[in-house]
């Protein structure tokens, strides 16, 4: 019996991640044949992330520059994966979230008259410019694709409210899969982390790097990280940095030589799981951070104006600090010194995921292409 051919395409450390496991999952499937077809718009981030889970490409398209252009990364991906399409012939084609690989990648499934599921489909600001260019990207995804795994409910309702209603699937996010993973045990890989004296003190994860927050954002986050830093001796903030020089730059400059601020490499998924488990809270610009945290039961500040992921804001889990120096500065001082503010945050929520996603997602990709009688049951929190 031929099998179904499912080509997962991915490119940055998050979308690694969160494709982890299911790559892992369509692997057992007997009646799939999975394929993976990294772009690879980050390298060693990416790499880090193969290297936790196992994972061996079957292409490798290496389109990384330094101080890449989005137009660069989008048309690199979209010849390089057209080739790849031509000669693979996949079935369908898998794309993840709101990179520019995703858009690319489902821009070339498209041209080559093959299917595209999206993965993580649906989540929106409805800013065009916040976050950019991502949520552009994920609308432009959203009518790309044939298949659409809504991690949330809500997130399957602006779908709806954009005509999106076939071949939409509640799967969670698996996000919370790759968490089973990685976030159990004990100990660092890093040197760095391990050479850090954790003893007595208060540990804030600090992650910054997006697109829109470049520039001046950028500075008044720093500013204000300066501020409790200096302000709060027993804090220890740990700022794994990426590795986009805009980025290195401008936190070398605003956060080195404080003495309660570590600026460290990139961690792999492992030590950055268990990094966020041992933290007293979490700061973060990034999207899979304000999933992973609430999942381990640590308040989250999102350094941005706006998020495509209110589940947690309206669990209370994650509070929305914006970009303002005085009130990213307040809201981390009521959690460092309200107790009663900081246990109303500090509790384990799940409403993006219950670890199952995987499982739906591969059930729903069998039930469309007639390898299985019935769809998957919906994810419900
Ligand atoms: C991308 C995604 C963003 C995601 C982020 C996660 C787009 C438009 N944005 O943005 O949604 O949140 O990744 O990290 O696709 N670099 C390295 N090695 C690496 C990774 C990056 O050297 O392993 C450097 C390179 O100089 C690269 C730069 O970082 O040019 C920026 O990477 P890029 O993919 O352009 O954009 P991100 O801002 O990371
Ligand atoms: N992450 C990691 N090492 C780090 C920083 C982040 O493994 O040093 C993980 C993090 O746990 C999450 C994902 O990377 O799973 C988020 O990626 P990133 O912050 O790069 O992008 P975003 O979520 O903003 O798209």
């Amino acid at each position: 019996m031929t099998k179904l051919k499912v080509m997962s395409v991915f490119g940055t450390r998050p979308e690694a991640i969160k494709m982890a496991p299911l790559v892992l999952e369509l692997d057992r499937r007997e009646g799939i044949e999975s394929l993976v077809c990294v772009t690879a718009q980050h390298r060693e981030m990416l790499d880090s992330v193969l290297r936790v889970f196992g994972i061996a490409p079957d292409y490798d398209l290496n389109v990384m520059q330094s101080g890449q252009t989005l137009a660069g990364i989008t048309s690199r991906v979209l010849g390089g994966l057209g080739g790849v399409l031509t000669l693979a012939r996949p079935d369908l084609v898998l794309v993840h979230g709101d990179t520019s690989t995703t858009f690319a990648a489902a821009l070339a499934a498209f041209y080559a008259k093959i299917p595209c599921g999206h993965v993580e489909a649906g989540l929106r600001t409805h800013d065009r410019w916040s976050p950019y260019p991502e949520e552009m990207n994920r609308q432009l995804v959203g009518r790309l694709a044939s298949l659409h795994f809504a991690p949330t409910a809500n997130n399957a309702a602006n779908l709806a409210r954009e005509n999106i209603t076939k071949g939409v699937y509640i799967t969670g996010n698996t996000v919370i899969d790759a968490l089973g993973y990685t976030a159990h045990g004990e100990g660092f890989e890093s040197p760095e982390l391990n050479a850090l004296d954790f003893t007595g003190r208060r540990v804030i994860t600090l992650t910054c790097h997006r697109r829109e927050n470049y520039g001046e954002p950028m500075e008044h986050i720093f500013a204000a990280v300066r501020c409790i830093a200096r302000g709060n001796p027993d804090v220890l903030v740990v700022y794994p940095v990426h590795l986009s020089p805009v980025v290195r730059e401008a936190a070398r400059r605003n956060l080195g030589g404080i003495s309660n601020v570590a600026l460290i490499e990139p961690l792999s998924a492992v030590d950055m799981h268990r990094l966020m488990a041992k933290s007293y809270m979490v700061m973060t610009d990034s999207g899979g951070l304000q999933e992973e945290a609430p999942a381990l039961g640590r308040p989250v500040l999102v350094l941005r104006a706006e998020t495509e992921r209110p589940e947690a804001v309206e669990a209370g889990t994650v509070a929305l600090a914006g970009t303002d120096t005085e009130r990213i500065v307040e809201l981390a001082s009521s959690l460092l010194h309200n107790a009663a503010a900081y246990e109303r945050m500090a509790r384990a929520v799940n409403p993006y995921g219950d670890g199952q996603a995987s499982g739906r997602i591969a059930d729903a990709i069998e039930f469309e292409f007639k390898l299985r009688a019935a769809p998957p049951e919906e994810f419900r929190p």
